[in-house]
């Protein structure tokens, strides 16, 4: 990127994950143009909406039927009113500090703090200024990978619950793998409870061509999809099962009304096609090899230059965290976000090395043109921020 002073950096954010393949494909944008003189919207469904859908459908071994959206959000947000439709139940449960998009629900305990968070087997349930306090009693909030804690809090409120919603790889918890075992009891539980397991993969589905939950063996109900899948448009899918597919069906049962003036509209549909055409198995295979290839550089760094910290993340995401204890849970990151000064100041440094990334963690997100060369610039610039801010032994 090159900015309005005219300096360059290489994006290690690409628009927040979403740009699989960079900035400005010349493939996708050739697409795209070609598209945009043929007319940008219509009213009608046209066939490129039907051949983005099949492509994921075929690839995604948990995806029947799939309707699409303009974004994360509106995909989450449709996900859990299919999970209630569904089930006939009104509420959801979530983990604590995980990050699913501006939907009232599943924005409880975003970021709750030591002096409102509660019980650690049963966190409480912090809404945030702007919802109704009410959505409180339908939010159930479990501690990731704290099964035992989950399956109580899920058999206590199973008549409640419609859904539990889990991202495979929670950023906003930092990126913490999820313990061996851990989302396959899940899956165990909810199924066992008549609860719906809800895949929020909208940032997570770069992590496999047959979707996030495949390496887990794991089949969700319901998957919320974007970013990628868009091509670097405005995008969003809410996916699953057919028999809860469903409660969608204009044709049959209708229970829940999804419209949207630019649903699967052509030109998010064409560079979407562009872009997951491109992403062979192949092109995820060399993008998650080299994030193995720079985790495993930076843990390298990090431990020569003495400074405490853990390097969480899989596939083509990582988050450096500076710290030395053991991260389970959002707890237990006391706080990794911009609100720790470092990470602002880690942020701007790396900024002034030449790299874009965010002050939460030290987060890192790979795109398909980026070689080794940028990926040690990562790690060297990286190395060079910890020492102009005096954080090296
Ligand atoms: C896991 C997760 N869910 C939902 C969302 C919301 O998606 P969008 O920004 O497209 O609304 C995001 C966005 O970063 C996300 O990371």
């Amino acid at each position: 990127m090159v900015d309005i002073e005219g300096e360059e950096r290489i994006d290690f954010l690409n628009n927040y994950t979403s740009l699989i393949l960079g900035h400005a494909d010349p493939q996708v944008t050739r697409a795209v143009q070609q598209r945009m003189e043929l007319g940008s919207a219509f009213t009608m469904p046209t066939e490129l909406e039907v051949e983005l859908a099949e492509l994921l459908v075929s690839r995604v071994p948990y995806i029947d039927q799939l309707r699409f959206c303009n974004s994360g959000s509106e995909a989450v947000l449709l996900a859990v009113k299919a999970a209630r439709a569904f089930t006939g139940k009104p509420g959801i449960a979530k983990f604590e500090g995980a990050y699913h998009g501006i939907y009232d629900y599943v924005q409880v305990s975003e970021a709750p703090t030591p002096d409102n968070w509660g019980d650690p087997d049963a966190p409480a349930s912090v809404v945030e200024a702007g919802s109704p306090p009410s959505v409180a009693r339908d939010v159930v909030v479990l501690p990731w990978n704290n099964f035992e804690a989950c399956r109580q809090l899920i058999q206590r409120h199973k008549n409640e619950l419609a859904a539990v919603i889990a991202d495979p790889l929670p950023s906003a918890i930092g990126m913490i793998p999820p313990r061996p075992g851990f989302l396959e009891s899940l899956r165990e539980e909810t199924e066992g409870q008549g609860v719906l397991l809800i895949s929020d993969e909208v940032m997570s589905f770069r992590l496999s061509y047959y979707g996030a939950m495949y390496d887990y063996g794991i089949r969700p109900d319901l998957t919320a999809l974007a970013k990628i899948i868009g091509g670097g448009f405005p995008v969003g899918a809410v996916a699953g099962a057919a028999r809860v597919m469903s409660v969608f069906d204009h044709t049959g049962d209708l229970k829940v009304r999804h419209g949207g003036t630019f649903n699967g509209n052509p030109v998010t549909m064409t560079a979407g096609l562009e872009t997951m055409r491109q992403m062979t198995p192949q092109a995820y295979d060399r993008l998650n090899r080299m994030g193995d290839y720079i985790r495993d550089r930076l843990a390298r760094m990090l431990v020569d230059r003495r400074v405490p910290a853990r390097v969480c993340g899989k596939g083509s995401l990582l988050t450096v965290h500076l710290t030395d204890q053991e991260l389970i849970d959002f707890r237990s990151l006391r706080g990794f976000s911009r609100r720790k000064p470092i990470y602002g100041d880690l942020c701007h440094e790396m900024l002034a090395q030449g790299i874009v990334t965010t002050p939460r963690g030290v987060f890192g997100c790979l795109s398909t043109p980026m070689t080794e060369a940028e990926l040690n610039a990562f790690v060297e610039a990286l190395a060079r921020a910890l020492t102009a801010l005096g954080c090296t032994a």
